[in-house]
């Protein structure tokens, strides 16, 4: 069964499918293949979404399926139902499951036991259908026409904030995958942990990235700069230590002065205005924002048909 647990999951042959599909869908969004027609998925989330859940609700319903949302505490999984026979029962009804959760092992093991194919929709470790989506938005700029991953090759990304969360590890996992330039920064404290680093290995990926505590080196010249929120679900009892501590690492006027004049500022959403970016930059001509929100849409129901495919 070929799930989509990180990035890596597909090939690079496979992810150039992925994003000329999702361009074809992009540019027809109401007569895309009923490649789901007859099936039914799931999204079970553990914690709160709006783009997530609403753009794959959608998208389930465009390529002809049924969606059924599933709040984990609403189900017997939240009182205590193990993780393997939920999974074991709701492949006997479901075609495919988008999870949302904490840790990244339930949802690995949530694959070891499905015999459907299991969608990440964002774990404390990755958010792949994120970084799908947002590497399509800079393919829609670099190479309209085709959507060529090639054309990702040495651009530099500068990822601020919270190194340590689910988009950098999410960013330096795909900047090592489509051969780009990555620079993390943040406090110390922040810095990527030892586990991406053995996910590259593992993936035979090289560590690519660098890390700097100096936000203003780190944007020297990017081709995008990325950002998150400084608390991400989960992280709430520590908001006000992290708010503090990276308060230097704010994407503001200033520092996206100090990137190629025609940079991009990225942001997955939801963005904390004030904080990890001004809102200035959030309303700039050089924010793409509300096309990465928009590109979740025809992302992710490339991901489902390339998956329908792949287990076909
Ligand atoms: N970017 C993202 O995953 O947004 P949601 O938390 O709203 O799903
Ligand atoms: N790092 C954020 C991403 C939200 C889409 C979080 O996990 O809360």
């Amino acid at each position: 069964m070929q799930h989509f647990l990180k990035v890596t999951d597909f090939t690079l042959e496979q992810a150039q499918d992925v994003f000329s599909l999702a361009k074809s869908f992009k540019n027809d969004r109401f007569n895309t293949p009923t490649t789901l027609n007859k099936q039914s998925w799931g999204l079970l989330f553990y914690k709160s979404s709006t783009r997530t859940r609403v753009s794959f609700e959608v998208g389930i319903n465009e390529l002809g399926g049924h969606p059924i949302v599933l709040n984990s505490q609403q189900t017997q999984i939240g009182r205590g139902e193990s993780v393997a026979d939920s999974s074991k029962v709701l492949s006997r009804y479901l075609h495919g499951l988008i999870i949302r959760t904490f840790e990244h092992s339930i949802l690995k093991e949530f694959a070891e036991h499905a015999t459907m194919p299991i969608i990440n929709g964002l774990t404390d470790f990755n958010h792949p259908c994120q970084l799908y989506t947002d590497i399509f938005t800079l393919l829609e700029r670099y190479s309209p026409d085709s959507v060529d991953i090639s054309t990702l090759k040495g651009k530099k990304i500068a990822f601020l904030g919270d190194s340590a969360c689910n988009m950098a590890n999410s960013w330096i996992l795909t900047a090592a995958m489509f051969e780009m330039e990555i620079v993390v920064s943040g406090p110390d404290g922040y810095e990527p942990k030892q586990a991406i680093v053995d996910a590259l290995k593992a993936d035979d990926l090289p560590v690519n990235f660098t890390y700097t505590n100096d936000p203003k080196a780190a944007v020297k010249d990017a081709d995008a700069i990325y950002t998150d929120v400084w608390v991400s679900m989960g992280d709430e009892a520590e908001a006000e230590q992290r708010l503090k501590e990276m308060a230097p690492y704010q994407v503001n006027a200033e520092l996206l002065a100090l990137a190629k004049p025609d940079a991009y500022f990225m942001h997955c959403l939801p963005a904390h205005a004030g904080e990890e970016v001004s809102q200035d930059v959030l309303d700039s001509p050089q924010s793409i924002i509300f096309d990465e929100a928009e590109n979740r849409l025809h992302a992710q129901k490339a991901i489902m048909a390339k998956l329908v495919e792949l287990n076909s």
